[in-house]
């Protein structure tokens, strides 16, 4: 594995790919590297040779008040994975790289980005999307791997791509989870065995959703009650919002509709952490509710 540190050359040997004909798969991190991000590499190796992997921790998507400072950072254990990985490369830039002195763009998807998690989290996405333009820009994949574990995110990044009639195509890979079914983030670390504990809530919650949609409720109301009343039996976690949207608009709706989605996002002492589930709900040849599925 070949590990890259500038955009000059990342941007050189992205040329050479191309003119090779090669495809190449992007996976765009942060570092701090588990299986789920290891998931999106193996996507990727299905798909395309080189595989690229980023790691940047993107300052301009931390709030001052955030954990920016504190994001784990670990490049030569993460190296070793991705080299264990069969990564091709590794794309590792340092901030001024990325955003020299006088850097001014940056790219909003209006909408989309102020809303849940852009809500609680301002200029968030906004963050996200300038960093995965230029890393979309340097590397010129064919495709890029996000986790539908930040289902906000995905859909943000599908948005930029169709607006800008990018290139890449953008896949968007299922969450992978613990045992006990918490998903795999960077985060958890930060958990106290209590809270890592508790942090189990989250999978139940959105369990219990499931098996009452499951059962045949269709009421986004009493669903998302369902999904408090198990949160708030643990007492560790502190709800931020549990909300069930529709996967296009990421607008809340009153009944399960074709395709949506159960958000929540709770804290656990200082730590943040975020979970969905999706929801597809078949239309049968009549044009009556056919079969539904829920993807955890
Ligand atoms: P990071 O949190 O490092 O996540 C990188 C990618 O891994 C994201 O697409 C994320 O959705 C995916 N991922 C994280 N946990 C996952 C899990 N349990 N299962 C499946 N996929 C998972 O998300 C970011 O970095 C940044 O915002 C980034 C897109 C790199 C832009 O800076």
């Amino acid at each position: 594995m070949e590990v890259i540190h500038t955009v000059e050359w990342m941007k050189q040997v992205a040329r050479q790919v191309r003119a090779e004909g090669r495809l190449t798969g992007l996976v765009p991190t942060m570092g701090a590297l588990h299986a789920g991000h290891i998931s999106l590499i193996e996507a990727a190796r299905r798909d395309a040779s080189p595989v690229i992997v980023s790691i940047f921790v993107n300052p301009k998507q931390f709030a001052p008040s955030e954990d920016y400072t504190k994001y784990p950072r670990d490049l030569e254990a993460d190296r070793q994975k991705l080299e264990e990985a069969g990564v091709d490369f590794l794309f590792a830039p340092s901030v001024e790289e990325m955003y020299p002195t006088g850097f001014r763009t940056s790219v909003n998807v209006e909408g989309l980005a102020d809303r849940l998690e852009g809500k609680i989290r301002p200029g968030h996405f906004r963050g996200v999307a300038t960093v995965v333009l230029k890393l979309l820009e340097i590397a010129a994949p064919q495709f890029a791997y996000f986790g539908r574990k930040d289902a906000q995110q995905a859909r943000i990044i599908l948005q930029m791509a169709a607006d800008l009639a990018l290139e890449s195509e953008i896949v968007v890979c299922p969450i992978v989870r613990e045992p006990d079914g918490l998903a795999l983030s960077s985060r958890n670390r930060y958990l106290s065995p209590e809270e890592r504990q508790g942090s189990t809530v989250l999978y139940r919650a959105l369990s219990r959703a499931r098996r009452a949609i499951e059962e045949g409720e269709r009421e986004a109301m009493k669903i998302g009650a369902l999904v408090r009343k198990e949160l708030a039996d643990e007492p560790l976690a502190a709800p931020d919002y549990v909300e069930i949207v529709d996967a296009d608009s990421f607008e809340p709706i009153m009944r399960l509709t074709r395709s949506c989605l159960v958000l929540l996002a709770a804290r656990f002492g200082s730590t943040r952490l975020i979970d969905n589930m999706q929801v597809e709900i078949a239309v049968s040849p009549g044009g009556g509710a056919g079969a539904v599925t829920c993807s955890l």
